[in-house]
């Protein structure tokens, strides 16, 4: 008990409170992201999370102004409601259409969207850039939406939406193309397609990239994969999966089997919360942070970490 008590020493008068929303919020790994980052950057302040029911959202974001909360992140049910309730949203979360983090400023919460950006730095540390390059997105709903935009903020080649429910996938694809227009960049206004999960005779051959985007292959079903043909596996030369538990799920070994690479989800949450705390703090997270921060991730996660 004593111990226990010790390790709350340095909450004092100054420290800053952040926190997370959502429901349920039970097996959420953003407290370890953000005080372990907290003690690894010398930054004053907890992280605690808060489940808030939908109907609360509204008094949950005026409450938590009023006891000078400094920032949130915004978990599932709420990434899109809480939107109402911020006094401006970030363009390109906005593009997306939910924001995951929310930064205090004079007058109320600006909403941000750092899914994006954590696939972007999980994707880079594996040497892979979306420019120009072919890409196919498992998936149309929320986790696949910030890829998809991803694709589209960083100028993909060509982008394959692959669904179950393929009208999803389309109204995705529309979203994002949409987007693009209203952007009057150079890139293809018909950046996405959507497909149908056995459509892979479509997509390009080799060295295309694949999101894995769905809950499909999550613990404890691991022997499953979206898709198991092989065609479409001989044409991925890198393939990138949301889930993180277990650490190889059924897509990675496939795609390994078929002489690509592949990493599971987990450098995505790491990176989704160091971008909100490198928005928080006005500070760039570095290297070196995140080399002894990730150990501490996978462990928590219950991920071997030759495995991760
Ligand atoms: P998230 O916010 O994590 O993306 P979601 O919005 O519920 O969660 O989306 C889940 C995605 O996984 C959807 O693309 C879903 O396909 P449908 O749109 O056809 O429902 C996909 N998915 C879930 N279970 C699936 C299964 N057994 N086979 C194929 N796709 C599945």
């Amino acid at each position: 008990m004593e111990d226990k008590m010790t390790s709350y020493d340095h909450i004092k008068g100054t420290t800053a409170v952040y926190g997370l929303i959502g429901d349920p919020v039970e097996h959420t790994l953003s407290p370890l992201i953000h005080n372990t980052l907290a003690g690894l950057t010398g930054q004053d302040l907890v992280y605690v999370p808060w489940r808030v029911r939908s109907e609360d959202v509204g008094d949950c974001i005026r409450g938590a102004y009023a006891l000078n909360v400094q920032g949130l992140n915004v978990t599932v049910p709420h990434k899109i409601g809480v939107m109402e309730h911020l006094t401006s949203v970030d363009e390109k979360a906005a593009a997306i259409g939910a924001v995951n983090t929310l930064v205090r400023t004079e007058g109320g919460y600006v909403g941000y969207n750092t899914d994006h950006m954590g696939l972007k730095r999980a994707l880079e540390a594996d040497g892979i850039m979306l420019t120009g390059r072919d890409v196919v997105i498992l998936g149309a709903g929320g986790a696949a939406r910030a890829a998809a935009f991803l694709c589209a903020f960083e100028q993909a080649g060509s982008v394959y939406i692959m669904n179950r429910s393929t009208d999803k996938a389309r109204s995705l694809c529309e979203d994002v193309n949409e987007y693009i227009k209203r952007q009057g960049t150079s890139v293809d206004v018909e950046l996405c397609k959507p497909l149908a999960l056995d459509a892979f005779d479509e997509l390009p051959a080799g060295d295309v990239i694949a999101i894995q985007a769905t809950s499909v292959g999550l613990y404890p079903h691991v022997d499953e994969a979206v898709i198991t043909d092989d065609p479409f596996y001989t044409r991925i030369s890198y393939g990138y999966d949301m889930v993180y538990k277990p650490a190889k799920t059924r897509f990675m070994k496939l795609v390994t089997e078929h002489g690509g690479r592949a990493s599971c989800g987990l450098k995505m949450l790491m990176y989704q919360g160091v971008a909100a705390y490198e928005l928080w703090r006005g500070i760039d997270v570095s290297d070196n942070v995140t080399d002894r921060l990730y150990p501490k991730l996978s462990g928590a996660a219950g991920i071997r970490e030759d495995q991760a």
